[in-house]
Formats: C-alpha cells, structure tokens, sequence
C-alpha cells in the first residue's frame, strides 16, 4: 500500500535550513522511498542539493533547483521545468511557508505581506500552475502544509501566519469542491509543534534565544509530552499523495499529538 511508483511529485522548500530534516525534506525523501520521481525546488539552493544528495544517496530518484515560490514568473519557470525532466506532475507538496512574530500593532505592514505571500500566495501559484496540468491529465493531488497556528492560538505572537495558514486551509477546501469531478484532490496536513531545525530559530525569535527553554515548554504543550517530527508530517503527506487516499479530499489531518484536541 501507499506505493507511488510511476508518479512525479513537486516539492516546494525541499531543504531545510541548518542541520537535520524539516517538513520538505522529509517529505521529499518519504515520497521518493515510496517509489515517486521527486522534483524539488528551494529558495536555497544549496539546502535543496542537500536534500538531494540524501534522497539520491538512499537509492531514490531526485532532481532540485532554486526557486522563489512567491514570485508568478519563477513558478512557471519551475513547473515547466518538472515537465521537461519529468514529464508529468501527479503530486504537488506546498510546503513553503514561515512565522514572523507580531501582532497588528507590533507588526510592519511590510512583514504582513510577507507573511501572506510566503505562506499563502506560494501555494496560490503553484496551484494556479499546476492544476490545469493534473486537470488535462486525469486527476492528481495537491497537499498543502499549513500549521495548527491556522486552527488555534498556538502560544506564539504570530498574526501574519496564523492568518495566512488559516486562509491556506480555506483555499484548500474551497479549491477541493471547485475541482472534485477534475479529479483533482487538495487536502492539508496541519503539524502542531514539530522538532525540525527551525525549532533553533524560532527560540531566536520568540524565546530571546533561550534555545533549552524553549524546547522544554514545546514539548509540555503537547498531550503527548513532546514534539513530533519531520516524519510524522511526511507520512501523512505520503498517505495523501496515494491512490489508497483518492475519496479523500477537502479535508485536514492534523499532526500535532493532540494538542488541539486538548484546547477546542
Ligand atoms: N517545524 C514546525 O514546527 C512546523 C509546525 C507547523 C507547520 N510547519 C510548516 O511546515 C513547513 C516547512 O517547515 P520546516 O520546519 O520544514 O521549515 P524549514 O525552514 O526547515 O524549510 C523550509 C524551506 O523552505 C525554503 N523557502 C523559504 N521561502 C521560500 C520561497 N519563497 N521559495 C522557495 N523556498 C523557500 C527555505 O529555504 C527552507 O529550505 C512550513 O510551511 C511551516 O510553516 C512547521
């Protein structure tokens, strides 16, 4: 089950910066051990030869290049580049996305837009691309990774991304109904509090670099008693890139060892 034999993904923020695996980068390399043809793209580029050198290294089948996902031009630059090497796109993981602290009084209208743009016009684009190809062939499905900042007050300071997940979750469903008899599927996969490296620097932003302490009340906040990881959200993400998975779309899984069913 869950095989991906024969499919082309696109994995947008395939890398991850500094060491160990984010989102992307497991996700990459779960897809490819499922047997998926990967197309990853990074803003750093250097992050995504990492991620593929991993996946290479371990047997799976990878091709990477930069890429701004906020920018209209480079994504159609990018889709029609996994065309070329590929020659389909059966999946697509829209995983860019990042939280800048803030709130409408704090925040700089600058950043605001950042935020909207890095965590919801990315997946907007890549949709806008991309769908018409699985739509001409037959169907495919489109996961978006969005957080449960979108669903909840997660304990951070973090308007511009709550806003703009909560909002990716809605394009999401409303994209889902659109395109259900095009056999084109969306769904979202919600992490909660997951130890990738981006842990490092979100103490830098929201705990004054307090990296121990910071870690420590992550893991309390979860009815689990400690974070996820990486892998967790690339299983869910491989579930919904599957053919077991095809009557499943508009919906969420969320990924977070229960945290937001302990605070509806
Ligand atoms: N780590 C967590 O605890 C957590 C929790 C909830 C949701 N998420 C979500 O998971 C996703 C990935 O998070 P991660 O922890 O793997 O982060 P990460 O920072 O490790 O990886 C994200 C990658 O995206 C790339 N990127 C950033 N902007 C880009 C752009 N404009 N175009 C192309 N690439 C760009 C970065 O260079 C980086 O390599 C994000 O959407 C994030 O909001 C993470």
């Amino acid at each position: 089950m869950f095989r991906l034999d024969g499919k082309v993904a696109l994995v947008t923020g395939c890398g991850t910066l500094g060491e160990g695996w984010g989102n992307g980068k497991a996700a990459a390399a779960v897809l490819a051990r499922q047997g998926a043809a990967v197309y990853g793209c990074d803003l750093n580029i250097d992050a995504a030869r990492q991620t593929a050198q991993a996946v290479a290294g371990e047997g799976g089948k990878i091709t990477v290049r930069q890429c701004d996902v906020t920018d209209g031009g480079q994504v159609a630059e990018l889709v029609r580049a996994c065309i070329e090497t590929y020659g389909r796109i059966d999946v697509l993981v829209n995983n860019v996305g990042r939280s800048e602290p803030g709130d409408p009084v704090s925040m700089s209208e600058e950043l605001w837009h950042d935020q909207i743009q890095v965590n919801l016009t990315s997946a907007f684009l890549c949709c806008k691309h991309v769908i018409p190809l699985m739509k001409s062939a037959g169907g495919g499905s489109i996961i978006n990774i969005s957080s449960i900042a979108g669903l909840r007050h997660a304990g951070k300071p973090q308007v511009g991304y709550a806003a703009a997940k909560a909002a990716l979750m809605q394009m999401t469903v409303t994209t889902a109904v659109i395109h259900a008899r095009d056999g084109v599927r969306l769904n979202s996969v919600v992490p909660g509090l997951m130890f990738t490296p981006l842990v490092e620097r979100l103490a830098q932003k929201y705990a004054q670099g307090d990296y121990e302490g910071f870690v420590a009340h992550r893991h309390a906040q979860v009815p689990a008693g400690r974070m996820g990881d990486a892998w967790d959200v690339a299983h869910a993400v491989a579930f919904l890139a599957s053919d077991e998975s095809r009557y499943i779309t508009g919906q969420q899984i969320v990924v977070d060892g229960g945290i937001t069913m302990a605070t509806r």
